[in-house]
């Protein structure tokens, strides 16, 4: 039997996956997007860490913004100790958080933020000023995404094609999206001809969000699965390939979702150029080479089973980065919201950030 899935909700154009609304922490469920729309809430740090871990929210700066208003719950449910000079509760709670995802930079970023305005506030005020930074935070990715969605436009010539894996949308930032900002932006422009969306195993974003968030703007989508990059890139020229990164070492270096570098390989094959396109929250100029990036492996049951069914042998042996790097040689933009570094190198990124 075949179901066919009329989607009805609609995404309206400035929408972000996460809410704060009296006091609680609202994340829409992006596992079941986009065939169940549910908003899950918080009221502790220890849920929302775990939340993080679970994909319920997934993307750098979706991350980063949840761990956030995650440090304001704990400093909520903490406010006597706070109130009494005692911090140690939230920073356990920090810590926690800390541990729910390894790769992405804008977790860490968005901690120290917080930890910062947690010891240098009155603790009369802290949660006050807690809720504020993080609020900020989230505001700011926003505001940054279409600056860089500006900026990443600039570089497309009318009547593009681009190809992008995973999902850097609305969705997995404050909203508008980093790469995804840079194609919206650019289809407003008239500059966008067709987008391939690679449907990025095993959590499927680029098939359930991705190609969600596209065909809700109007812009023509064409889902493909992994292994048909190659023939696609060979039978329709496509002129970039635009994602976004969970952290980038001063090298230029950049780690996003597995299946990132094929493409960048791919993509020095066929001519096509290569977009990164990240807040500069994404980046950590304390690693020098890509090399040295964490990256995430993730239970191999995601690759062994789909959801709770079973295909692969039980005693299987499977492997399961959840990211790669893919070195600044293959590389030829990195789009930030202060402009764009072409070519990267590690002189580069330390003049754009001065
Ligand atoms: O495992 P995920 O879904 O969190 O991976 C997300 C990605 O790899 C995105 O491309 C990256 O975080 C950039 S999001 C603007």
């Amino acid at each position: 039997m075949t179901s066919t899935i009329h989607l009805t909700t609609y995404l309206p154009e400035e929408f972000s996956p996460i809410r704060w609304t009296n006091n609680q922490l609202k994340l829409l469920d992006q596992r079941i997007l986009p065939l169940d729309i549910t908003w899950l809430t918080y009221s502790s740090a220890e849920t929302v860490a775990q939340a993080i871990t679970d994909m319920v929210v997934r993307g750098a700066p979706a991350i980063g913004i949840t761990a956030a208003y995650g440090v304001v719950l704990s400093a909520i449910e903490h406010n006597r100790s706070i109130l009494d000079g005692d911090y140690s509760a939230v920073m356990k709670d920090i810590n926690i958080l800390a541990q729910s995802r390894p790769t992405a930079i804008n977790l860490f970023w968005a901690l120290e933020q917080m930890e910062q305005v947690l010891k240098t506030s009155e603790s009369a005020d802290t949660i006050e000023r807690l809720i504020q930074a993080a609020i900020e935070i989230h505001q700011q990715d926003i505001q940054f995404c279409h600056q860089i969605g500006d900026h990443g436009a600039g570089l497309l010539s009318p009547n593009s094609t681009v190809y992008t894996h995973c999902n850097a949308g609305a969705l997995a930032t404050g909203g508008h999206g980093t790469a995804l900002g840079v194609i919206r932006t650019a289809f407003k422009k008239d500059k966008i001809k067709q987008v391939f969306a690679g449907e990025t195993r095993p959590w499927l974003q680029g098939a359930r969000l991705t190609s969600w968030e596209l065909t809700q703007a109007g812009i023509p989508a064409t889902l493909v699965t992994e292994g048909a990059a190659g023939h696609t890139m060979k039978s329709n020229p496509v002129d970039w390939v635009i994602v976004g990164a969970d952290r980038i070492s001063a090298d230029g270096s950049a780690a996003n979702k597995i299946g990132t570098y094929n493409l960048a390989v791919l993509a020095k094959f066929h001519g096509c150029k290569v977009m990164v396109a990240a807040p500069s929250s994404t980046f950590d100029m304390t690693i020098d080479s890509g090399l040295d990036i964490p990256i995430e492996q993730r239970p191999f049951t995601e690759v062994t089973q789909y959801k709770d069914h079973q295909i692969a042998p039980t005693d299987v042996i499977a492997s399961n980065p959840s990211f790669d790097v893919t070195p600044p040689e293959l590389i030829d933009a990195i789009v930030t919201e202060k402009g764009v570094i072409l070519s990267p190198t590690k002189e580069k990124l330390l003049a754009h950030f001065q």
